[in-house]
């Protein structure tokens, strides 16, 4: 088979890798990939956004299968429109992928399904809004509907930030069309996991339990990031928790999306938040989270393209999602600058050769005058494997440490957390 990937970051690599194990596979085409998928296949430089050009591209190259890995392009109904011109598609519509692109319709099927949640109301007004925070007296948490390049999420620490942030979306625009509506939620603290699930409209079959670190800095601290680093799976969540939150989270998400017309094909992802209260939804996404899939993909035994071809066709069982019994960490090295003004062209200085069980996935990198250079945000994930936790985040940083460039961001306490259980 022929397999189209649209997307050109981490997340995208490490698709591109895993599917170019899978006998099946003969060939890939990534639009726009990065030079780390220039290995694997062939990279055509055109906008994942670009619809009108995703579309042409996949009718001149004529694929079996068209990954559409992120969030924009689902957003926009890339999956809808390659499936009308005939092109097989991998990915939820964009109807079902308002689970993503609607934090307001993300909480409307929470309420409905009866799936635990943080309390919240939705408003368009500031004035609407300023009276909800002043009854209710504490600082909550601002989140633009729509998506905003993750940035759309405030959680304030005072009333007076609370109403700045909704002043900033709903009277200056800070959003846009994004922020023109905003949901204002109960803070909550906890451990936060992610949680994704392969879906075929019915079925829903978990991948194992993953945490991201999304603030620049150690400790939690400094701006929201994309995502600084990840491991899976998480010891927190036992077989048994893991089951009861795929049954009482993922599958009736899953369950409402379809009883509403619009059911979820691709991977489900619910951002939860571990209170002692019992577990919360902080957000669902409708893809493969960045940088969890550089930490599950080489933990699958199984072919994922078997596992894609399965959910298109409704065919999806667990016996499908088999898994290595090691541990993952992924480490996320950044650009000068990130998450503002990422700075591009620093040439990067990689090893002749990676250290045992490790893998490095590209994101944002490119080769100019065949030298590697920094080319977004977030450019490299060094990625260790092990039978222990300990043995795969010692490798993780042993290639993380051997990578070199200008302005190089890193977080030294990914997986700290796992490491003192
Ligand atoms: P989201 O895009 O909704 O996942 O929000 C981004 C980040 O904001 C999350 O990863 C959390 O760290 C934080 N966050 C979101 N909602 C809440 C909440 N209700 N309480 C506390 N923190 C939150
Ligand atoms: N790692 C967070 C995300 O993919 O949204």
């Amino acid at each position: 088979m022929k397999i189209m990937i649209v997307g050109g970051g981490g997340r995208e690599h490490a698709i591109a890798w895993k599917l170019s194990q899978s006998p099946r596979v003969r060939e890939l085409v990534i639009a726009p990939g990065n030079a780390g998928t220039a290995q694997l296949g062939r990279n055509v430089a055109i906008k994942a956004t670009d619809l009108d050009a995703q579309v042409a591209l996949a009718q001149a190259e004529r694929p079996d299968l068209v990954v559409v890995a992120p969030d924009d392009p689902l957003a926009l109904g890339l999956v809808d429109r390659l499936t009308a011109a005939g092109v097989r598609a991998w990915g939820p519509s964009a109807a079902a992928a308002r689970i993503e692109a609607s934090k307001a319709l993300a909480k409307e099927v929470m309420r409905r399904a009866g799936i635990p949640t943080a309390d919240y109301t939705v408003v368009d007004s500031y004035e609407q809004g300023e009276r909800y925070v002043r009854a209710q007296g504490r600082p909550l948490v601002v989140k633009a509907d729509g998506l905003a390049l993750g940035k759309g999420v405030i959680v304030a620490e005072t009333v007076d930030e609370t109403l700045a942030a909704l002043r900033r979306m709903l009277r200056e625009g800070a959003f846009g069309a994004a922020g023109a509506r905003v949901v204002l939620e109960e803070r909550l603290s906890g451990e936060e996991i992610s949680l994704l699930g392969f879906c075929d409209g019915r079925t829903v079959v978990p991948l194992l339990p993953s945490q991201d670190h999304k603030r620049l800095l150690d400790g939690d601290r400094g701006p929201n990031t994309g995502g600084m680093g990840a491991y899976a799976p998480v010891s927190r969540v036992d077989r048994r928790l893991a089951e009861q939150l795929t049954a009482t989270i993922l599958q009736p998400a899953v369950d409402a999306l379809r009883e509403m017309g619009t059911p979820f094909v691709g991977v489900l992802y619910a951002g939860l938040m571990l209170t002692a209260e019992g577990p919360r939804v902080l957000e669902f996404n409708a893809r493969f989270g960045d940088p969890e899939t550089q930490a599950l993909l080489p933990l699958l035994e199984s072919d994922l393209l078997e596992i894609m071809l399965a959910s298109l066709e409704a065919g999806l069982h667990p016996d499908l999602v088999r898994w290595h019994a090691d541990a993952a960490v992924c480490v996320v090295l950044a650009a000068q600058g990130y998450p503002e003004q990422p700075r591009r062209g620093d040439a990067i200085a990689l090893p002749e050769a990676l250290p045992e069980q490790t893998l490095l996935f590209h994101a944002g990198t490119a080769r100019q005058n065949g030298q590697l250079v920094t080319a977004g945000g977030r450019v490299l994930n060094a990625v260790g494997l092990g039978e222990t936790f300990a043995t795969a985040r010692a490798r993780a940083y042993a290639l993380a440490e051997r990578i070199h460039f200008a302005g190089k961001q890193m977080r030294y306490d990914i997986g700290a957390r796992e490491l003192a259980r």
